[in-house]
């Protein structure tokens, strides 16, 4: 069993849970004092002391960065590269891969928007073609159907782990399975995931995952990571490159990095990568597995709480539910919802088709409310929250 969170460790290390109760947790989550102080602390050396000085003198911490996160997934240091945010870390991996006419990228119905725009552009680039694995009948992907559509001309097996918008957990063990046997390509998106649920690349199965620092890792904004294996790294050549990802080594030759951080670029947000840094170690050091645990008992409760209002409906799929709550209440815009929320400094989101097009298309749904729990937040919380939406649904009853 894991250990139990001490939430009052981590709301006082957390100012903002004391100022809004935040339930947006899948947008960009409260950052802990810790990570807040490193991230200023590099802007104001930055300021005294000059940006690429401040670099030099902040090496170890950048270091210990890339350190972290490969503890957080269970790869190696240089099987990290950090970059801007997780589409750009996706996209660096999925733009490096040399489809031909007629290669297949498998998906999943609850695939994030870029992802499926740049499957898109580069079908029509190459002449690859997506395709889009069925639910099973949870509403997660099917391994049935996944197994039934492997043939030779599979190229990549590309999704999110948790959609943006969505409960579902998606079983991407048994699809990394599905990927080693078949001997195809595996992309995970894990901007939904990590920080939120215990993460570790080799039991996935993934040869390349992307993420992001703001969401559940609770790093700053502006930055994220890609994890490529090292042998695959070697093999795949970035769609951009520069002279911190290649070397110029003579007049018309370049060595490109023979590892991962090939898929970086030069210039930096450094504050925002020792931030992340911290960020990671934070969560480590508070445990991820006792947060995983807490984040769906929260979720669960939340669940909860809207079916029991009147017409409050909850859209979650699949088996193991995520800290993400999907719902409607009956009478409401979910944009309305989400103003609302704000006069009484809940924060919650909404999410509409342009998010999730297959998954809401299939469903008849083109809008939703998000709401988003942390390890941080608290029944208390939840029930506020509650009694905000039951008083709403009841004047519009
Ligand atoms: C499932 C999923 N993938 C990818 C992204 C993109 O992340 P970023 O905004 O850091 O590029 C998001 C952002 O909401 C997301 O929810």
């Amino acid at each position: 069993m894991p250990a139990e969170i001490d939430i009052a460790r981590v709301r006082d290390d957390t100012p903002g849970s004391h100022e809004v109760i935040h339930l947006n947790n899948a947008g960009a989550a409260l950052m802990p004092r810790q990570v807040l102080e490193a991230t200023v602390g590099h802007l104001q050396l930055e300021a005294m002391i000059g940006g690429y000085e401040a670099a030099d003198q902040a090496e170890a911490q950048i270091d210990a960065t890339y350190d972290a996160i490969a503890r957080l997934i269970g790869s190696a240091p240089d099987e990290i590269a950090i970059v801007e945010n997780a589409t750009r870390a996706f996209d660096m991996a999925f733009y490096a891969i040399p489809f031909k006419p007629g290669d297949r990228i498998l998906t999943s119905v609850a695939e994030y928007a870029s992802n499926v725009i740049s499957y898109y552009q580069v079908a029509r680039k190459t002449g690859a073609l997506v395709e889009v694995v069925p639910n099973d009948e949870h509403g997660q992907l099917s391994i049935e159907a996944l197994r039934n559509m492997i043939d030779d001309r599979v190229r990549l097996i590309a999704l999110s782990h948790i959609p943006t918008n969505g409960g579902l957990v998606q079983p991407v063990a048994e699809i990394g399975k599905v990927a080693r046997e078949a001997n195809v390509l595996f992309l995970l998106d894990a901007c939904q995931s990590v920080g939120q649920l215990p993460i570790d690349v080799g039991t996935i199965g993934c040869d390349m995952l992307s993420a992001t620092s703001r969401k559940f890792l609770r790093g700053p904004r502006g930055v994220g990571f890609l994890y490529v294996r090292k042998d695959l790294a070697q093999q795949l050549e970035p769609p951009l490159l520069d002279l911190h990802a290649a070397l110029w080594t003579s007049i018309d030759r370049y060595e490109i990095r023979p590892d991962t951080r090939r898929f970086e670029n030069w210039e930096a947000n450094v504050a925002g990568k020792i931030g992340m840094g911290v960020a990671a170690e934070y969560a480590l050091e508070i445990g991820i597995e006792a947060g995983w645990k807490r984040i769906q008992l929260l979720a669960d409760g939340l669940r909860a709480r809207i079916e029991a209002i009147p017409g409050g409906q909850i859209y979650d799929l699949g088996v193991n539910r995520c800290g993400i709550v999907s719902f409607t209440i009956p009478g409401y815009d979910p944009a309305e919802v989400m103003e609302r929320m704000a006069e009484h400094r809940i924060n919650v989101r909404s999410s509409t088709v342009f998010s999730t097009r297959f998954d809401m298309t299939a469903r008849g749904i083109d809008h939703l409310v998000r709401a988003s729990v942390h390890y941080y937040n608290t029944d208390d919380e939840l029930d506020r929250m509650a009694a905000v939406l039951r008083t709403m649904a009841k004047d519009r009853a």
